[in-house]
This record gives C-alpha cells, sequence and structure tokens, in this order.
C-alpha cells in the first residue's frame, strides 16, 4: 500500500487517476489529496452488506465537514456522520481504497484513511462533538447496536423516496418506523426492502396513511380498516420486519435491556375540550375549516366506528403491557399517534388534535414502566420529558416540512433520532421541550 497511486476502479466505473497519496506517519495513516482548492462537498455513506466485516478496524476522517451527496453509488462506507469523522468501518481494504480515489476524484475531498484503533481514536478527538467520540468505541461495543426512530417518511413524495436512497447502512443497529411511511403497498415494500437492507432489526408501527383505502373506494379487492391493517402486517413480515402483532422484543443493546413494544392504538377523538362533545368533535374542527383526510380514506371496517375499533386495540394493548411490565425491565413504548394530549402542539391547526390520539393511553408512560416512548404523527419534532419518561416525537414529515434542514447540509441521516442509548448529557426536561429540526 505504501508509496503507491490510487488507480484502481472505482464502484462507478470511473477511474480515479488524480488521486495521490501521502504519507501521514510510520505506519497507520493515509491521506488522499485532491489537487487544486478543496470544497466542501459530499460523501456517499454506505458498503454492501458483503463489504461489511468487524475486522480490520478501519476508518475514514475527512479534513472537513460536508453534506453526503445521495446522487453517488452506494457501497464503500459503513455509516458516515455529518462532521470532522465521516465514516467508521470494518471493511476489506480495496474497496476503501476505492473510496477514497472516488472521494478524492469526484468530491475533492481530503480523506485520511486509518487501519489501526488507536490511531483511530486519537484521530477522531478535534472538533468532533460526544456522540462522534462514542461512535469510536470498540467494534465489540459498537456491534451492541444502537436503536434509532424515523417516523411519517411519506413515500408518496419524490423527494422522500430520492432522500431515503441516502440512508446509511447501521449493521449493528436497529431502526424504529414510527408509521405514515406511505399509503400503497409499494411504498411499503420500499421502505421495508430499504431499511431492512441496512439496519439489524426494523420495528414498524402503521400510522394513518397506511390505513387508507385509496379511491375509489369500492373498488374489488381494496381492502379497508383492519384488512388494510393486516395485509400491511403481512407485508412487515415479508421482510422480517417486527409489527404490533409480533412478540415484543427484548432489547439487548446499548441503553438496554428492554422490551421494545410496538404499537397500535389509532385515535378517538378525545383529544377535545371538555364542552365538545364527542359526537360533535369532527364538526367542532369543521367550524375552523380543519378535516382530516381520515375521514374520508380511513374506514373502521369492520367496526363501526373509528372510536370502536380504538377502544378494541386499546384493551388488546393494554392486556399486552401487562404481561410485559410483569418481566421487570423498562420499555420502549412505540405508536404512531403521541399517548398524550399534552405533546399535541400544532398552532396552526388546534383543532386537529381529534384526530392524534386517545386519552386512554394518557398515564401509559408510568402505568407500564416506560423508559421511551417514541410517536410520529404531529410532523412536529420534540423531545419531552415528562415523570422521568423520554417522549420522543420522530417524524421526517413532509418534504416542505424538514426543507430548512435539507438547505442546511442535513440529509435523511441526521434526521434519525437516537432512542437508546439516548442523550449522552443530562436530561432532566429543566429547559422544558427541545424542538428539533433534525437529529
Ligand atoms: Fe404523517
Ligand atoms: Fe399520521
Amino acid at each position: 500500500m505504501e508509496g503507491r497511486q490510487v488507480t484502481s476502479a472505482l464502484p462507478n466505473g470511473d477511474s480515479g487517476p488524480r488521486a495521490q497519496r501521502v504519507c501521514q506517519g510510520p505506519a497507520n495513516g493515509v491521506l488522499f489529496q485532491a489537487p487544486g482548492p478543496q470544497k466542501q462537498r459530499a460523501v456517499p455513506r454506505c458498503l454492501p452488506p458483503t463489504q461489511l466485516r468487524p475486522t480490520p478496524l478501519l476508518a475514514l476522517v475527512a479534513r472537513d465537514q460536508g453534506s453526503l451527496a445521495p446522487t453517488l453509488e452506494r457501497g464503500e462506507v459503513s455509516w458516515v456522520r455529518k462532521g470532522r469523522v465521516v465514516a467508521f468501518c470494518g471493511s476489506a481494504w480495496p474497496a476503501l481504497q476505492n473510496l477514497c480515489a472516488l472521494l478524492v476524484a469526484h468530491l475533492k475531498y481530503q480523506v485520511r484513511l486509518q487501519h489501526d484503533e488507536a490511531a483511530s481514536m486519537n484521530n477522531a478527538g478535534e472538533g468532533q462533538d460526544a456522540r462522534l467520540q462514542s461512535s469510536f468505541q470498540s467494534p465489540t461495543v459498537r456491534q451492541r447496536g444502537r436503536l434509532y426512530a424515523l417516523g411519517d417518511l411519506h413515500l408518496s413524495f419524490k423527494a422522500n423516496r430520492e432522500a431515503l436512497t441516502a440512508l446509511s447502512s447501521h449493521p449493528h443497529d436497529s431502526l424504529i418506523l414510527c408509521g405514515d411511511v406511505g399509503e400503497s403497498t409499494e411504498h411499503l415494500a420500499l421502505a421495508f426492502r430499504t431499511t431492512r437492507a441496512l439496519f439489524k432489526h426494523v420495528i414498524w408501527v402503521p400510522g394513518n396513511h397506511e390505513l387508507y383505502t385509496l379511491p375509489p373506494i369500492d373498488t374489488p379487492g381494496r381492502t379497508k380498516g383492519e384488512a388494510k391493517y393486516h395485509e400491511c402486517v403481512a407485508l412487515a413480515r415479508e421482510y422480517g420486519i417486527l409489527t404490533p402483532e409480533d412478540r415484543f422484543h427484548l432489547w439487548e443493546g446499548e441503553g438496554g435491556p428492554c422490551i421494545i413494544a410496538p404499537l397500535f392504538t389509532l385515535y378517538d377523538y378525545s383529544f377535545r375540550p371538555e364542552n365538545v362533545s364527542q359526537e360533535r368533535a369532527v364538526e367542532w374542527a369543521k367550524e375552523e375549516g380543519v378535516e382530516a383526510t381520515d375521514e374520508a380514506l380511513l374506514l373502521p371496517d369492520p367496526y363501526p366506528t373509528k372510536e370502536a375499533w380504538c377502544d378494541v386495540l386499546v384493551t388488546r394493548a393494554e392486556q399486552r403491557l401487562e404481561e410485559a411490565v410483569a418481566e421487570g425491565v423498562p420499555l420502549i413504548l412505540i405508536n404512531h399517534w403521541p399517548l398524550r394530549q399534552d405533546l399535541v402542539t400544532i398552532p396552526r391547526i388546534p383543532r386537529f388534535s381529534i384526530w392524534c390520539g386517545t386519552k386512554k393511553t394518557e398515564n401509559w408512560h408510568k402505568r407500564f414502566n416506560a423508559k421511551v416512548v417514541v410517536s410520529g404523527h404531529l410532523h412536529v419534532r420534540r423531545t419531552d420529558l415528562i415523570d422521568g419518561v423520554r417522549f420522543e416525537e420522530c417524524s421526517l414529515g413532509y418534504p416542505r416540512q424538514w426543507q430548512d434542514a435539507r438547505e442546511r447540509g442535513s440529509d435523511i441521516n441526521d434526521m434519525l433520532r437516537e432512542i437508546l442509548p439516548g442523550p449522552s448529557a443530562p436530561f432532566d426536561g429543566s429547559l422544558g421541550t427541545i424542538w428539533r429540526r433534525y437529529g
């Protein structure tokens, strides 16, 4: 390796003759440097699964910061974070050579390639945050895995589908898809196939959009209500994805042990003022011009109403959670709809709250020994601490709703919310709600 110029073929078929290597020390540092001025550009993110090996320990260290390029071929880095350290992986050495050449030739990026754990950690310190430093733990620790969450992918939007292609590989980590992946089987399959290839385990809960019966709703064979839900569950199982219909999973990764409890509770219009009856709730919302698409497309079949369906779902979930809490292990409660009304802050359409949950779940975080409660639906990213329990709203949302994050150089990877082990700094809730643009 030492002293040779990198000219090997690149993953996208190009060659990297402009890449030149400069020795960076006696043994373990190799700098790939582009000619000419350096630009703040993007780098690709993931290695194909076949390239992922726990040893030798390798790290790519970028010389400057940059977001990632969704247009580039996947295939060379196990996972990457924005920041000075852009990758950490156990990969085949030739593959990393190719990657370095690609980074330099196409992105004008300076990249240091290291193949020594101590050297990696030494070079990882300057300018990084604690989260990045913790990422440079030994392979044994990293292999315990972290738990991330992302809700409301809404893959009916082309921009979100394109964003999904930039999602990094996390071979030791797990991902929660917190509902509203999309309305169609194709969108669900896309999300399941993509995330299952990138994460060790994937957990999915349904949102209202998965449950939609698309018009014309009386088309023969078009499933409705509970049948549509079970259709989604069957698809998830084809990809080996955990659903609310499966046994709860014991999490033994970082921040564990915990019981992963995916839930499906729907809503019953009870997030409303006391002087508004349940029967009049939808009319009350309409008075301010607010009506959820659910009223036309989310059908309760075979139940007479969504309130009745919600009641059945809540009762069923309570039974399962009571059994789980008896294990004496903290739970991670995952539900598309927020469990508490006080977490529904939607100032522009406050009366939309009636479609956002049920008061029957108000105390579940205490009753069922929750460590973290994960939800989506609101498209209002936030973290709260209530009764010592962390509540994470982890929506991605419609493209316009996270456009500012993209304009700041973030991508879908920056939108992942770390559920476990969670914040490294003490989070006592004294600062109130943490409103999040990303992360
Ligand atoms: Fe949504
Ligand atoms: Fe939703």
